[in-house]
């Protein structure tokens, strides 16, 4: 969102959230500090206990728009659910490749012009890495960016982040590790700016070798507060992690197909590693989809939180958002 001071200028760089994240954007966890992390946790668990009938009032007229150039099932639902239960309502493309003007050539920032018209808070998902960035340039409204190619998915590493921190009440000496396709996975780039905010967090990385987390991000983390171990097998995952985070090989950055099938399950997590590996409080998570690379007899372990709470906390946390970057988080 521009501010209308410099509306015409350049934007620079993502506007920090600091203070409040009234009309803010939402491009990446660059953005976020101790204290805009914090002040979001507040709100989910304020929203957590708010009556229906006082959250129907908090968007009441308001319409995001959802424009979702890549397929999804989680971060679509949940935001189209956080919307409605808010009071507010949607206009969805779920295909804008197939159903929108885009199909006729429309330039991204001209079909960001024409939607900003009608809605007041733009979510986008995009193949390209960066473009919610340059969306976010062009709109005179909020943007959140529901994953940018193999960029960032700033949302779903504040509702992983908010999963670990209900259940162990701190986000700093936190011990996680993180697994498979650590080079493409867009949550995983966004989970660890995301700890790396706080102080003391160690994560341990464990991935094929064609996917490790790419030097640039290992360089990156270096500069940063956060510690990153790479490991190289099951035997090398130490105790008592806060969490694991299981990752699906990302099929569709690959150029050949024969190197995904060859890759595609090099780790999977099995009911017999939980019991050989995992701590009493070890979070067993995953963004979702997963695609054989955990074994369903570990959905039923009441530490695998994938398909419940981490789910869940998604429309929380998106609910939280929409609230503060719209009503600054009043009415709740
Ligand atoms: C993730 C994504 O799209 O980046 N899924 C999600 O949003 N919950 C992870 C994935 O697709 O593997």
């Amino acid at each position: 969102m521009k501010n209308s001071e410099i509306i015409f200028a350049k934007k620079e760089k993502l506007i920090p959230i600091a203070g409040d994240f009234f009309l803010k954007d939402i491009v990446s966890l660059d953005q976020f500090n101790q204290k805009s992390i914090e002040l979001l946790f507040r709100q989910v668990t304020k929203i957590k206990k708010t009556s229906t009938k006082k959250l129907l009032k908090i968007l009441s007229g308001k319409i995001v728009g959802l424009l979702f150039f890549e397929p999804s099932t989680r971060t679509f639902s949940s935001n189209s659910a956080a919307v409605k239960r808010l009071g507010g309502q949607t206009i969805e493309y779920q295909n804008p490749l197939q159903t929108s003007s885009v199909v006729k050539g429309e330039t991204i920032e001209d079909t960001t012009k024409m939607i900003e018209q009608y809605t007041d808070v733009i979510v986008m998902r995009h193949p390209m890495v960066g473009t919610l960035e340059k969306v976010a340039e062009v709109a005179n409204i909020p943007v959140i960016n529901a994953g940018d190619g193999i960029g960032e998915h700033p949302t779903q590493a504040l509702l992983d982040m908010f999963t670990v921190y209900e259940k162990h009440k701190h986000l700093d000496n936190i011990k996680g590790l993180m697994v498979g396709d650590l080079l493409n996975g867009r949550t995983v780039h966004s989970i660890i700016k995301g700890f790396s905010i706080f102080p003391n967090n160690t994560l341990y990385l464990l991935s094929p070798e064609q996917l490790r987390l790419s030097k640039k991000d290992l360089d990156e983390a270096k500069r940063r507060k956060i510690k990153l171990i790479e490991i190289k097998s099951f035997e090398e995952i130490p105790a008592d992690c806060h969490f694991w985070y299981w990752t699906r090989v990302q099929k569709e950055r690959f150029a050949d197909k024969q190197e995904y099938e060859k890759l595609k399950l090099s780790f999977i997590l099995t009911k017999k590693l939980v019991g050989k590996k995992a701590g009493k409080n070890t979070l067993i998570m995953h963004p979702l989809p997963r695609v054989g690379e955990i074994e369903t007899a570990v959905d039923a372990d009441p530490r695998a939180v994938y398909l419940t709470t981490e789910a869940k906390n998604g429309m929380y946390v998106r609910m939280a958002l929409f609230s503060l970057i719209l009503s600054n988080g009043k009415k709740v």
